[in-house]
């Protein structure tokens, strides 16, 4: 299957000297969700869900990894760093692998998931653990990308938005129009970013809606979060880079961004996974907790609802153990009955 560069080569910065630098990234399925959509009060059909933790390291990361990385090579680098929640770092050294680069990863100490780490480890990254949040790492990772050769591939690097800006392309000529409403998860907001800028190229208008944990909503609060805690660890950040983008994105958009819990996220997890069987971390699970919330109050935007699922459920096998298993023990050989 072709990468998201090549399907998409005409409406991004790439010449024919770029190396593709790819694993077959994109085209992620938009499944219909009718359980979704009839607890949240909603008619058939009307609520879909877009599955990035289907990408090749299970979340959307990817879209801008491929880009970010095949112009760094582009450019002639001998390496490339980011600070992450987890799912940064795990797609920056699958495809920093890829293309024979080092790549070097600031990571919050304890609070980054089982099978992120995993992934940043099997890809051969150097590990910075950073005794403090995402934000403290990304000022050492911003400090140490000034070395000669090394590019920073966060997301205020511009190539991760163009690369992840045809998430959006692929929304609408799936739909074959833009969805009425978006919503999704807003960490360091970066992807809102390249969602509405992927939108406004095309001529769309959805109304975007995002949502932040509770505990880590500095959009929402108007003001920088200087401890931020939540469950899902991969928007547990207090000071977002793209700040400004984000509200644009609301505000041109006529969208709102606004909180979830912990408890919200939770109850949305575990009912994508036993009503629609899709397993996604819980960041991603906010859209849908933000959906149910805005359905208790009978303010749920009309018409057709994309939620983004931006990661999948494997990456965090740590949350999974707060749930009871559906389990019986038996000796092997002896009596069972369904
Ligand atoms: N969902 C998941 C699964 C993420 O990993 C992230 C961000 C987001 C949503 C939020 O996206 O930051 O563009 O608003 N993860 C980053 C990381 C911060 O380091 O992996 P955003």
């Amino acid at each position: 299957m072709i990468g998201l560069i090549e399907r998409w080569r005409d409406r991004l910065p790439v010449t024919p000297r770029t190396p593709l630098i790819t694993l077959g990234e994109g085209n992620t399925p938009l499944v219909i969700a009718d359980r979704v959509a009839e607890a949240a009060g909603l008619p058939k059909g009307s609520v879909r869900l877009k599955l990035e933790g289907m990408n090749p390291t299970g979340s959307f990361k990817d879209r801008g990894m491929t880009l970010a990385i095949s112009k760094a090579a582009e450019a002639g680098a001998t390496g490339v760093l980011c600070a992450s929640t987890g799912n940064t770092s795990a797609s920056a050294a699958a495809y920093a692998a890829r293309a024979g680069l080092r790549c070097v990863v600031f990571l919050p100490k304890g609070k980054v998931a089982a099978g992120k780490l995993s992934q940043a480890v099997m890809h051969g990254a150097e590990i910075v653990e950073v005794s403090g949040n995402f934000d403290a790492a990304l000022r050492m990772a911003n400090e140490a990308a000034k070395a000669k050769g090394f590019a920073l591939v966060n997301s205020s690097n511009p190539f991760r938005i163009e690369g992840q800006k045809t998430a959006a392309f692929e929304i609408a000529a799936d739909l074959g129009r833009a969805p009425d409403n978006h919503f999704m998860p807003v960490g360091n907001a970066g992807n809102i970013t390249a969602y509405w800028k992927g939108y406004t190229e095309l001529g769309l208008k959805p109304r975007m809606f995002g949502w932040q944990a509770a505990g880590a909503a500095p959009i929402v609060l108007g003001k920088v979060v200087k401890d931020p805690a939540t469950i899902a660890t991969a928007i547990r950040i207090g000071s977002p880079v793209s700040w400004k983008t984000a509200l644009a994105a609301r505000d041109e958009s006529g969208g709102a961004i606004d909180k979830v819990t912990d408890a919200e996220i939770l109850a949305a997890y575990r009912f994508l996974a036993r009503e629609e069987g899709v397993f996604c971390e819980p960041a991603s699970a906010a859209p849908v907790a933000g959906l149910f919330k805005l359905a208790k109050s009978k303010r749920v935007p009309k018409g057709l609802t994309v939620c983004v699922l931006t990661g999948h459920g494997l990456k965090d096998p740590g949350t999974t153990e707060r749930f009871k298993p559906v389990l019986r023990r038996v000796k092997a050989g002896g009596a069972f009955k369904l």
